[in-house]
């Protein structure tokens, strides 16, 4: 019955709402009860005074005991109390219900002066009768007996009127708490859908996402936690349809990658087994072929696994103080043939920089990706340029200036420029991406996994890497690398 958190939520806010009320209606009727309770005991104390004054000038006046009784009657129906007379004995001497006649008035149990005249309560039990609440003023200090002194007068209600009065304000109790409950009610029922009805939205679009349907979004309708809830959602849902994404990018990508060579060795095996290739000559030709498109293939999957293997965290770092200078110089001596045989040069501006804490090897094949994009990049006669600075002032490019004055204090930055070629800004953001190029029909030995490792292997290093490009002056990639001062 209580299997939803819904139901749960609402039994608990029901239940709280019963025991507070509950508690709340027993505390206020008490209150009200003893008040009500008192106020009709003072209603009876205020109505016994006139009486006993009326009462006292009818005997000065020598009035009868028949109109005495008259007037008793009269008085006592109209008020709708009991009047009774009493000695200085406290024997009762008259009565407009009788029945009480010659008994003795019982002692009061309660008595309360007020403007000077005492009041005294207490409680008679007539025979055969309900029990009935007594006022009676106390007389006076004449009672001397010097003069038979005149009788008292005390007013009597049935002891169920004064203990019930409180009674004529149950109907208005009532209806409060009626509404109380309707109104709370309501509130329980908006509150239990505000937390459980989001939730179930959540649980939806978990299950949608577990049938592979990535596009949720949850509406977040509150800044709480159930808000929180739905943002976190959101975001978790995006990111999970993100790398989906780029899972199918990925295979299709390393499959069309992997196709190209496949395609051509098995064309080369075809051609020797149906005999079109004959000579020697020939044999050497295909073997040669087939070992290349084997070696790019190798490469893409030792790349492939490569990036996979950085980015899980399963290469370890081994940082070393390092002279950048040094490894710069060991690079550009690794891309100089490649230069050369395109008739480029390839220059290193050495300056004096800090040491940097990291792993060279790794940090030599981020700047050999970054020069060999360079050479491949420069048109025959250009100049590739190396140059390493850990001076703010030295750099006259003043987006780097103002990165480099963002991050940490103690940086070294090397840049690595090539002239004449040209990255379209529409592909500038992208080209760190894996199997990303801006020129798809240059197929030679692109891979595309050059530069997304170049940025997992920085990024390993909690350093940056950054690229501009414009048509006049080229293109410059620039490394940051925290310092190891
Ligand atoms: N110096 C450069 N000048 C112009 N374009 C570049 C340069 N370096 C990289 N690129 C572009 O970025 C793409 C991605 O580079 P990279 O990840 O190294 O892949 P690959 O070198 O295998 O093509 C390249 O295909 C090229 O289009
Ligand atoms: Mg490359």
């Amino acid at each position: 019955m209580f299997g939803s958190l819904r139901s749960k939520l609402i039994a608990s806010y029901l239940i709280v709402i019963f025991l507070s009320l509950a508690l709340a209606g027993s505390g206020f009727t008490y209150l009200v009860r003893a008040y009500q309770t008192q106020l009709r005991l003072n209603q009876l104390g205020d109505l016994s005074l006139p009486l006993t004054f009326q009462l006292r000038r009818f005997e000065r006046a020598g009035a009868s005991p028949l109109e005495i009784d008259q007037f008793l009657r009269d008085q006592a129906s109209q008020l709708h109390v009991r009047l009774i007379l009493v000695n200085s004995q406290h024997q009762i001497t008259h009565d407009t219900g009788t029945t009480l006649l010659g008994q003795y008035l019982p002692a009061p149990s309660d008595q309360r002066t007020r403007s000077a005249i005492t009041l005294e309560w207490g409680r008679l039990e007539p025979p055969g009768e309900q029990p009935l609440t007594f006022v009676i003023v106390e007389s006076g200090g004449d009672r001397d007996g010097a003069h038979p002194a005149p009788d008292d007068l005390a007013l009597a209600v049935p002891e169920q009127s004064v203990s019930s009065a409180w009674l004529q304000m149950a109907p208005g109790l009532t209806g409060a708490a009626i509404l109380a409950v309707i109104i709370s009610i309501a509130v329980a029922l908006w509150l239990a859908r505000s937390i459980a009805g989001p939730l179930g939205q959540v649980t939806r679009a978990s299950e949608q996402m577990a049938r592979g349907d990535f596009e949720q979004f949850i509406p977040v309708g509150s800044h709480d936690e159930v808000g929180q809830l739905a943002t976190s959602f959101n975001t978790m849902a995006r990111e999970v349809g993100r790398m989906h994404q780029t899972m199918r990018d990925l295979l299709a990508n390393v499959s069309h990658d992997l196709r190209t060579p496949l395609t051509s060795i098995e064309g080369f095996a075809q051609a020797m087994t149906d005999g079109t290739i004959k000579t020697p000559d020939e044999y050497a030709d295909a073997a040669r072929i087939i070992g290349e498109e084997a070696d790019r293939m190798r490469r893409l999957v030792e790349d492939l696994l490569y990036l996979s293997k950085i980015e899980s965290g399963q290469i370890p770092i081994q940082r070393k103080s390092l002279q950048l200078p040094d490894l710069l110089q060991a690079c550009v001596r690794q891309v100089q043939p490649q230069a050369s045989h395109a008739g480029l040069s390839v220059e290193f501006v050495a300056a004096p920089v800090p040491a940097v804490m990291a792993d060279g090897h790794r940090l030599q094949q981020v700047f050999v990706n970054l020069l060999d994009n360079a050479v491949k990049h420069t048109p025959s006669g250009g100049i590739v340029q190396v140059r390493a600075y850990s001076d703010v002032s030295q750099t006259s490019d003043l987006d780097a200036a103002r990165a480099r004055r963002k991050s940490a204090p103690g940086w070294v930055a090397v840049e690595v420029h090539n002239p004449g070629s040209h990255i379209p800004p529409e592909h500038i953001n992208r080209i760190f991406e894996r199997f990303y190029r801006v020129d798809r029909s240059r197929s030679d030995d692109s891979s595309g996994l050059g530069l997304a490792i170049v940025r997992e292997i920085v990024q390993a290093h909690d350093g940056r890497v950054t690229v501009k490009s414009d048509a006049a002056t080229g293109t410059t990639f620039t490394v940051y690398l925290p310092s190891a001062a």
